[in-house]
């Protein structure tokens, strides 16, 4: 095994200035600001307008890294994109963000992944850095939801809204720092309970799929509920427990903004005080791929993070995908 390690060393993110409260939401479907709070912990969303697709958020997340790195694209090496709603099925979005950013050298993929989108993709580029190959990783973690989201269905359309995050690794100056450890789950059982249906090879875009609302996002929110709660804190604690930390040692958790009561669940399983978890769900809703690096971007600009902590990031989402990343932050 090689000993480069990773290290995150730019982060950068970018939501859309439209706002979506809770109290619009009323006017939309039969919905209560009371019940959005106290069941899920959102208060608004963001939702990008004017026909701006993906790759739009993206840029401008990745505009603010270069710019806080003091790097210019033609540098960068990789482009990895976690999303589930790429600009087009294809041309990758990764290769639409190469021309507009104009990362000459770069080359890129897209990687699906659901809301572990951003933990998946990380894991990714870390293995382009570790095995000596590449040098500059950018990794993406974007998600326009409101595109595949059903504004009449008022079990889904409270939960999401849009946004971009993205870091950049680099080979780690000091190998114990940086991406230390990670522990990445898929479960395909899990598939039934959250999917777009069509849109793919499955079922093509068809009259049929249309007149069905078979374009947007299907969830069966109470079975999913428990399975994110039990994926999430199981790999959360794992991870502590296999790099013999405990909760004092970690500065925060970095988790996945699907539900606030999943958040607190989990933090309670790793014993850490509420001051130590990550949370923007409350402002952003569920931003899939995006809520991961939209928290590590802005918690860096509070200068909330700082050299040498511990950082837990974890996630569960649809496949079932689910994973916790342990951190020690370089820079
Ligand atoms: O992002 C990755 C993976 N996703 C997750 O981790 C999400 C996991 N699931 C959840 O976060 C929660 O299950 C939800 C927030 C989606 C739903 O919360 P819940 O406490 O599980 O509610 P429920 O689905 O059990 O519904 C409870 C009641 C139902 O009414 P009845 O049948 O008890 O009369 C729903 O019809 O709440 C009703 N309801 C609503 N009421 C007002 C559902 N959505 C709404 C709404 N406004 N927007």
């Amino acid at each position: 095994m090689s000993n480069i390690k990773a290290a995150i060393t730019a982060v950068g993110h970018y939501v859309p200035e439209n706002v979506l409260t809770n109290s619009d939401m009323e006017k939309i479907v039969d919905t209560n600001d009371e019940w959005i709070k106290t069941r899920t912990g959102i208060s608004e969303r963001r939702i990008l307008t004017n026909g701006q697709p993906l790759s739009f958020m993206a840029v401008e997340a990745i505009k603010m890294l270069m710019e806080r790195r003091k790097i210019t694209a033609d540098e960068i090496d990789v482009i990895l994109v976690g999303t589930v709603t790429p600009d087009m099925i294809f041309p990758s979005t990764a290769c639409v963000i190469q021309e507009k950013i104009g990362a000459s050298k770069a080359w890129g993929f897209d990687i699906l992944a659901a809301c572990s989108g951003f933990i998946f993709t990380l894991m990714a580029g870390v293995q382009f850095i570790e095995s000596g190959s590449y040098k500059k990783v950018l990794v993406v973690g974007a998600d326009k939801m409101s595109a595949i989201t059903n504004y009449k269905d008022r079990n889904t359309c409270v939960l999401f809204g849009d946004g971009a995050g993205c870091v950049l690794l680099e080979p780690s100056e000091n190998p114990d720092y940086g991406i230390l450890d990670s522990i990445m789950k898929v479960d395909g059982t899990g598939g039934k309970h959250l999917y777009m249906k069509a849109g793919g090879s499955l079922i093509p875009s068809c009259h049929e799929s249309v007149d069905n609302d078979w374009h947007y996002v299907y969830q069966n929110g109470k079975f999913v509920f428990k399975d994110a709660v039990k994926g999430m804190a199981d790999v959360s604690v794992e991870i502590m427990e296999k790099n013999n930390l405990k909760a004092e040692d970690i500065s925060f958790l970095v988790p996945h903004q699907a539900n606030m009561r999943i958040l607190t669940a989990c933090a309670e399983r790793m014993g850490l005080p509420q001051d130590k978890v990550m949370v923007n769900i409350h402002k952003y809703g569920n931003t899939t791929a995006a809520t991961i690096p939209l928290c590590l971007s802005e918690y860096w600009e509070e200068g909330k993070i700082k050299k040498g902590d511990n950082l837990v990031l974890a996630s569960f989402g649809a496949g079932y995908t689910w994973g916790s990343i342990l951190v020690k932050w370089a820079y």
